[in-house]
């Protein structure tokens, strides 16, 4: 498979425009980091037609991908992140205006080649072009993209005294810049049943475009799975041992297979985030369940990849509400179906559900429109199946309002699919807090 993913970088490096594998089509032959590299790789060609559109103009034009120095400090602007224009992926700055850089955690220090003194935090001030000055910490003018820090910066996964469904625990993930915290998203967790029951976050225009290049640090589960070692239940060897207590080692190898293996799905996805410091930030276990591969590589995917340009095409400012329901159930030697969970605590409690269901809800509170996306979490099951758990009227399949959408409903290997109003959703899936709509994003 190695020789195979470096053939395909070598084919879409040397040859550009070219017809480049869909990701979700080369989710079959690529393992779990393989594949979100080369998604990273196809996005940034992706990109490169949106940039050669928009110009550089006045003020100052900094590039998501190409001007962005790492280790990336967190850059603030107007008390929050910074944000780029619409869906260019594009910050614009006028002359003067200022953006704090912030090198966050201990020890940290800010590195510029024009740095006059050591700092962890300073205001950078627009000149022109890709230029900036610092007064008091750069000498004249330098690259905005030239500001790293001297290692990764530090975020926070923190318990806070908010409650969710059921009296569930709220946990938010972000960086504290000068004391205050700036959130990336939320997770509403079990703490008991140790599942993710749903994560929620902002999707604006400028998500239109990520950062690429990333480097993928390793998962972290924070305090909260304690005594649990989290990573290794995720394993694939660890899965064949879970799934075999539970099935037999013959059923557990048909399951769990080189292609078919339950992948650590990220809720809230890497490349919803704009920045480096952000997609760092999205890989806490509380952001994160069990899922299929081929359904993580493959409908999830582009559900993920499509809703993130619609919004910016659209011009949608939205909450996504990304979450997991019920338990998967495979059929045992005798054909009964048994719930699939990938941990027991010591007085034997299941713990780390496998779900059925992935579903993200997108909402857009001023219009008032929102759809929940759903699939099925499954890929041992018939067609027939599917449609007999898909729990409301799918209003996407067929539908003129949706062809932005391009998931393959019924391809139940790559994670059967459906849309439900938000109405008929909570009917069925009570964890979300209320919200007014009155009609279908779209
Ligand atoms: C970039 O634009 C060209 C011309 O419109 C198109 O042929 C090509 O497929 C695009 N590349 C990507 C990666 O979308
Ligand atoms: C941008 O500012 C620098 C430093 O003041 C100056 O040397 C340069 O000519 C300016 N560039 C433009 C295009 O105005
Ligand atoms: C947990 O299950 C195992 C295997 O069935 C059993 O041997 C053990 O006694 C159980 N432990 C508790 C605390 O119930
Ligand atoms: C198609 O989408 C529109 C929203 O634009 C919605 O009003 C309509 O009910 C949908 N059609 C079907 C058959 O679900």
């Amino acid at each position: 498979m190695r020789s195979f993913l470096v053939l395909v970088f070598a084919v879409v490096v040397v040859s550009i425009p070219v017809n480049i594998p869909d990701p979700s089509d080369l989710a079959i032959y690529l393992n779990e980091d393989d594949f979100e590299d080369y998604l990273d790789l196809w996005l940034k060609l992706k990109y490169q037609n949106i940039t050669q559109i928009n110009p550089r103009n006045e003020g100052c034009t900094i590039l998501v991908n190409g001007d962005l120095g790492q280790p990336q400090p967190v850059y603030i602007h107007d008390n929050n992140y910074l944000t780029p224009t619409g869906n260019t992926g594009q910050i614009h700055l006028k002359t003067g205006e200022e953006v704090t850089i912030a090198c966050v955690g201990s020890g940290q220090n800010i590195v510029h080649p024009s740095v006059t003194s050591s700092t962890n935090i300073g205001i950078a001030t627009c000149v022109n072009d890709t230029l900036i000055s610092g007064k008091g910490w750069i000498d004249g003018v330098g690259a905005f993209g030239d500001l790293t820090c001297s290692s990764q910066c530090a975020h926070e996964a923190l318990l806070t005294s908010e409650k969710c469904y059921n009296n569930n625990v709220v946990i938010r993930v972000g960086y504290t810049v000068n004391n205050v915290f700036y959130p990336l998203y939320w997770s509403c967790f079990d703490q008991n049943r140790l599942e993710v029951l749903y994560v929620w976050y902002e999707q604006n225009p400028p998500n239109a475009v990520h950062q690429v290049g990333v480097t993928r640090p390793s998962w972290k589960a924070g305090n909260f799975y304690p005594g649990v070692d989290v990573n290794n239940r995720y394993t694939v060897a660890q899965q064949k041992v879970t799934i075999s207590n539970y099935l037999g080692t013959d059923l557990a190898e048909k399951y769990v297979t080189s292609t078919q293996y339950l992948a650590r799905g990220h809720l809230a996805a890497k490349t919803d985030f704009i920045y480096a410091t952000g997609q760092r930030a999205t890989f806490y276990f509380i952001n994160c369940a069990p899922q299929w591969q081929l359904f993580n590589g493959g409908n999830w995917n582009l559900l993920e990849q499509n809703l993130r340009t619609r919004i910016g095409e659209a011009g949608y400012n939205t909450v996504v509400y990304t979450g997991t329901y019920g338990v998967l159930q495979l059929k045992d030697s005798n054909n009964q179906l048994v719930d699939i969970y990938l941990h027991q605590d010591s007085n034997n409690h299941t713990q780390l559900p496998v779900p059925l269901y992935y579903y993200k809800v997108v909402y857009d509170q001023a219009k008032r429109l929102g759809t929940a996306f759903v699939g099925i979490n499954n890929p041992y099951i018939t067609l027939e199946e599917a449609r007999s758990l898909q729990f409301c009227n799918d209003h996407c399949r067929s539908n003129s309002s949706f062809t932005w959408l391009g998931w393959q409903p019924d391809r139940v290997d790559r994670g059967y699919s459906f849309c439900c109003s938000i109405e008929d959703f909570k009917t069925v899936m009570p964890h979300l807090p209320n919200f007014i709509v009155n009609d279908l994003l779209t």
